[in-house]
């Protein structure tokens, strides 16, 4: 039994894990990229595309991006989108960010993006000021989810969007069981060894294992006020995208 289906918890206060988890993140940052594209056999740059097909159908739109990490969500969101006026980057982890920034000069879209530290559970923006918000594989690392999607409806305008991806387990047994191997031993090992941290990607499968997905997360989210809510299941659920607005 898989400890995903015993737990549903969103107050993960009490787990050191995910204390100043982003520190984790610098230490990693000049590999975290190419362990990306080779962990996930470059998955996370279609998950990414697939992202900016939930975004909302108007113009010039303000989109912020939590735990924006290295920038690879915002550059997607920027290069494949024509409605984003304006998109932000918010991160703790400076060195992350640094490497965001080179990215982002080197992509052109310096003048309509910005990348700022801080917290996805306190973000420095006023109210009802974005047309969309994500977050890519960072809602898991937050220490209060709810305080965190409290936050986010928050920065939303009415009828904005919440896109969150994020990390799920694949529901067919065989191919779930199949998937741990790989997720539990096989990745942990390739991750230590390229980016020379043998903390961070036995990290990564213990906070997805522990972490609502699916419905579960879908009702986390409606708990804490979003409507229409839908999700899609990419890669035979080893990631999930999940949508809902600001009523
Ligand atoms: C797995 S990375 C994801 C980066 C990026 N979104 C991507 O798609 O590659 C997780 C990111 O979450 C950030 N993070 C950790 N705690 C955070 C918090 N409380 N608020 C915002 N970001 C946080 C880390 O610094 C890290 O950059």
């Amino acid at each position: 039994m898989i400890e995903a289906e015993e737990k549903t918890v969103t107050d993960l206060s009490d787990s050191p894990s995910r204390v100043q988890v982003w520190k984790l993140f610098d230490r990693i940052s000049h590999r975290y990229d190419l362990l990306n594209r080779l962990l996930s056999f470059n998955r996370d740059v279609k998950w990414r595309k697939d992202v900016v097909k939930h975004l909302g159908d108007s113009q010039d739109q303000a989109v912020l991006d939590l735990a924006a990490g290295t920038a690879d969500l915002l550059i997607t969101l920027c290069k494949e989108s024509d409605k984003i006026r304006s998109g932000f980057g918010l991160d703790p982890a400076i060195k992350m960010m640094k490497i965001g920034r080179e990215k982002l000069k080197k992509k052109d879209l310096t003048d309509r993006t910005l990348l700022i530290p801080g917290n996805a559970e306190d973000i420095p923006f006023r109210n009802n000021t974005m047309d969309a918000v994500t977050i890519a594989f960072g809602i898991r690392n937050l220490i209060n989810v709810d305080k965190g999607l409290r936050e986010m409806y928050r920065i939303l305008k009415p009828g904005g969007r919440s896109i969150i991806l994020e990390f799920s387990l694949p529901v067919n047994r065989l191919v779930r069981k199949t998937y741990l191997v790989y997720f539990r031993y096989i990745l942990p090992w390739i991750g230590s060894i390229i980016s020379g941290n043998k903390y961070a990607y036995n990290y990564l499968n213990r906070t997805v294992e522990t972490f609502p997905y699916g419905n579960d997360f879908l009702k986390i989210m409606e708990k804490n006020g979003f409507i229409n809510l839908k999700s899609s299941v990419l890669t035979l659920g080893v990631a999930t995208i999940y949508i809902g607005e600001k009523a």
